[in-house]
């Protein structure tokens, strides 16, 4: 499958080197995202594609906007921020915010902080997942690993100042000046999503794990914290901006997210296997050669397959629950459980 911006995942060895000045470092940033991005996309009447595509572009001006350009004190730990933060992620945390955000009819504008912010933090949790001291990985998006093409401590150090500049971003974004109620749950529903009952709680499980044979329930209970948490707060975050949303609509929407969190880490274990290095942009077979706990190393393949084609009925159930116009938010669930890369 590609994603929507019609890109396919290209390992591009050439850099494998590392200190080579990727290309998009030259661009810059100071422009407003208003000015480059199509104002329909509001309108529910694009294809959910086409939406995508735009949204995709949306949040990468956003990004560009926010982390500014090299210029600085500490230009060698600003170039590996970007390093780490535009190579070709598919922007899936993102695009479930928007996506909830259109359900909730809500402006972009209003969204534009809470999907670059958790853009942030999951690229900040890939710098650090890479680490020798974590999974050990050398290649990431197709490239090398953060602390390969520049040095450990500058991967520690880029994923401890993305963490802080995604807090910075919803904190001081403008738009939501005029939401601060909002703003403030976005914060805390992100913080939560990070930290010990979070992301970071669920890679210190997974570690724990590795050689070890976990039951289902335990190594589903550290999926839904170490990927399942960012997935949710990304449909938890928008829903700030709607402190009046009927209480089951917002369950609804829970168990979709928890769901698609679940089946995305089951299908991330998969492609571990079955995937090629080409096209998954990360080393094939890592988790084996690393002895993780992965759900179909430990349960087969077609009981892996059936794994996340029962949590995707589940989380289209849930959404069939929802009024309302859930045509980005089917479409997106559906993406994330097929994904190839
Ligand atoms: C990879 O996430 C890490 C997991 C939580 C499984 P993605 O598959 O969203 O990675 P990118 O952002 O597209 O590289
Ligand atoms: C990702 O799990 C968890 C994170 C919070 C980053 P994996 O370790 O399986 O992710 P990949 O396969 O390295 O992307
Ligand atoms: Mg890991
Ligand atoms: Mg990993
Ligand atoms: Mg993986």
């Amino acid at each position: 499958m590609n994603w929507p911006n019609g890109a396919s995942r290209k390992t591009d060895f050439c850099v494998a080197s590392g200190r080579s000045r990727p290309s998009y470092l030259s661009s810059e940033s100071g422009q407003t995202v208003e000015s480059t991005i199509d104002p329909s996309l509001s309108s529910v009447s694009a294809n959910p594609e086409k939406q995508s595509d735009l949204l995709v572009a949306r949040v990468n001006e956003v990004l560009k906007a926010r982390l500014g350009d090299t210029r600085g004190p500490a230009d060698r730990l600003h170039e590996a921020m970007r390093y780490v933060v535009f190579n070709g992620g598919k922007r899936v945390r993102p695009l479930l915010i928007y996506a909830t955000g259109q359900w909730l009819e809500q402006k972009l504008e209003l969204l534009d902080a809470a999907a670059s912010a958790v853009e942030l933090i999951h690229c900040y949790s890939l710098v650090h997942d890479d680490l020798p001291a974590m999974d050990d990985d050398d290649l990431r998006r197709g490239r090398p690993t953060a602390h390969l093409a520049f040095d450990e401590a500058t991967a520690i150090l880029a994923g401890d100042a993305l963490q802080a500049r995604a807090f910075e971003i919803i904190a001081s974004d403008t738009q939501l000046a005029g939401h601060p109620d909002a703003a403030l749950a976005m914060l805390a529903c992100l913080a939560r999503a990070c930290g010990v009952g979070g992301m970071a709680g669920g890679q210190s499980l997974d570690l724990q794990m590795e050689g070890s044979r976990p039951d289902q329930q335990a190594i589903e209970h550290m999926f839904k914290l170490k990927t399942g948490a960012l997935i949710e707060s990304s449909v938890m975050m928008p829903c700030a901006l709607c402190p009046d949303l009927d209480p089951q609509q917002r369950d609804l929407l829970a168990r979709f997210a928890h769901n698609i969190g679940l089946a995305f880490q089951i299908r991330d274990d998969l492609l571990d296997i079955e995937g090629q290095t080409e096209v998954i942009g990360k080393l094939a077979g890592a988790d084996q050669a690393h002895h993780k706990a992965s759900w179909p190393s430990l349960f087969g393949l077609p009981a892996a397959r059936e794994r996340i084609d029962a949590l995707a009925e589940e989380a289209m159930g849930s959404l069939q629950q929802l009024p309302g116009n859930t045509t980005m938010l089917t479409w997106l669930g559906q993406r994330l459980v097929k994904r190839d890369y």
